[in-house]
Formats: structure tokens, C-alpha cells, sequence
């Protein structure tokens, strides 16, 4: 299937924001030398409590800001890597306000306004991270629409997250190209009967196999 058959003229192509348009580990990156041998650990323990609280939240019925969940999971993976100085918190929230996009994405989006595709963005992160991450990274006015899942009070996967898309659009599930670098966002598109797109950067193996992506690529431009 070539990138034009996966999304039609008169597609929608939605994105995931944090892994997929915006580099997580850039924050922690960005302050690496200052951090030590521990960096890219602390970045995965940060990474992977601020999704574990998005689920247990939305399982539990309770919600919090995204914004809220991440100064938490950094502050459980400072605490959970004694050997790092606590003083860098202010200066790693900053950075993460501010993250690197990875470099294909503007270009990606601008051929495929140019291709008259629609782009969205939708994303767990509150409303003024993601403006704040789009001007940062040059991004702002890129999108047709930046979508939160704030409004709604539960976090992908849940259904009611990827509905948002339809609410905005009016369009059935089948018009959607979904693209995530997130694994478990892209099964939850599936589920909700997106068409998908895995941005598998680093080679991790696959999962959820009874919810496989329609495409698996490497990097953004896969999905021209
Ligand atoms: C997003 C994060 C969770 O929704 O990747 O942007």
C-alpha cells in the first residue's frame, strides 16, 4: 500500500502529540551532561509513570490535568533516582514544556495540507501544553486542529478520547488515519476502528497483536 492509498484526498490525518510529533526524551536530553550516567533512565521512569497515571485515572473515574501527571511522575522518578540532584525539576519541567519535534514533522504535514488531507492533532495533553509545544517547535498554525482529550475528563484509550475526532470532523471511524509512535494509543485507535499508522522509531517489537496497525513505518515521512 503506498502513502497515498493509506490516506485519501479527502482523508483525515490524526496525530498523536508526545512520542509521535514531539521528542519526550529531549527534555532530559537537553540537561544530560548535568544529570549524569542516569539520564535516560530517569527520562523512562519519568515517561512511563506520567501513561501509568493516565490509565489508573481514567480506570478509576477521577481525572487530572496531563500537565499535573507529568510534574508527578518526574517527581516519583527523581525520588526513585536518589543519585541525581532534585535541583534540576524546574529546569527539566521547562525543557518539557519546550520539547524538540522531531525533524520530519513539519514537512510531513505541509505535504499532506498540500495533498488537501485535513491534520489533527490528539492528544492527552492539556490544551495549553500543546500550544505552548507547537510554538516552541514552530508547529503553530501547522494543524487544521489541535484536539485535547481535557475536555472529556478520561485519557486515551478510552473511547470516549478518539469520539473527539469524529465530534470534530463528522466523519465515521473508517475516514480516520491514525498515527502514534505510542503502541498501546495506536491499539486503542484500532479498537475504535481508526485506520493506523505505528511510528515504530526505535525498533521495538510488537504487541497487542490482536489490534495490529495498518502500517508500521520508521520515521513520519512513512506515511507520505
Ligand atoms: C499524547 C501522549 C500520551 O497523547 O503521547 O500526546
Amino acid at each position: 500500500m503506498s502513502g497515498s492509498d493509506l490516506i485519501p484526498e479527502d482523508g483525515i490525518a490524526v496525530f498523536d502529540a508526545y512520542g509521535t510529533l514531539f521528542d519526550v526524551h529531549s527534555a532530559v536530553m537537553r540537561h544530560a551532561a548535568g544529570i549524569g550516567t542516569e539520564a535516560m533512565a530517569l527520562s523512562e521512569t519519568w515517561r512511563a509513570k506520567q501513561l501509568e497515571y493516565t490509565w489508573t485515572l481514567s480506570l478509576m473515574g477521577r481525572s487530572a490535568s496531563f500537565w499535573t501527571l507529568t510534574e508527578r511522575a518526574l517527581d516519583f522518578a527523581l525520588a526513585r533516582h536518589p543519585g541525581i540532584d532534585p535541583g534540576i525539576r524546574p529546569k527539566l519541567l521547562g525543557a518539557y514544556r519546550d520539547l524538540d519535534a522531531y525533524p520530519e514533522a513539519a514537512g510531513v504535514i505541509r505535504s499532506l495540507r498540500q495533498r488537501r488531507i485535513a491534520t489533527a492533532i490528539l492528544s492527552n495533553g492539556d490544551a495549553a501544553m500543546l500550544a505552548r509545544a507547537m510554538a516552541s517547535a514552530g508547529l503553530d498554525d501547522a494543524f487544521d486542529s489541535v484536539l485535547s482529550v481535557e475536555a472529556s475528563g478520561i485519557f486515551k484509550t478510552s473511547p470516549v478520547a478518539y469520539q473527539i475526532v469524529l465530534d470534530r470532523f463528522g466523519v465515521s471511524p473508517g475516514g480516520v488515519v491514525f498515527c502514534s509512535s505510542n503502541r498501546w494509543d495506536v491499539a486503542g485507535a484500532v479498537a475504535f476502528g481508526f485506520s493506523t499508522v505505528w511510528v515504530n522509531r526505535t525498533g521495538l517489537p510488537d504487541e497487542y497483536p490482536d489490534l495490529a496497525p495498518t502500517r508500521i513505518v520508521t520515521s513520519l515521512d512513512g506515511i507520505l
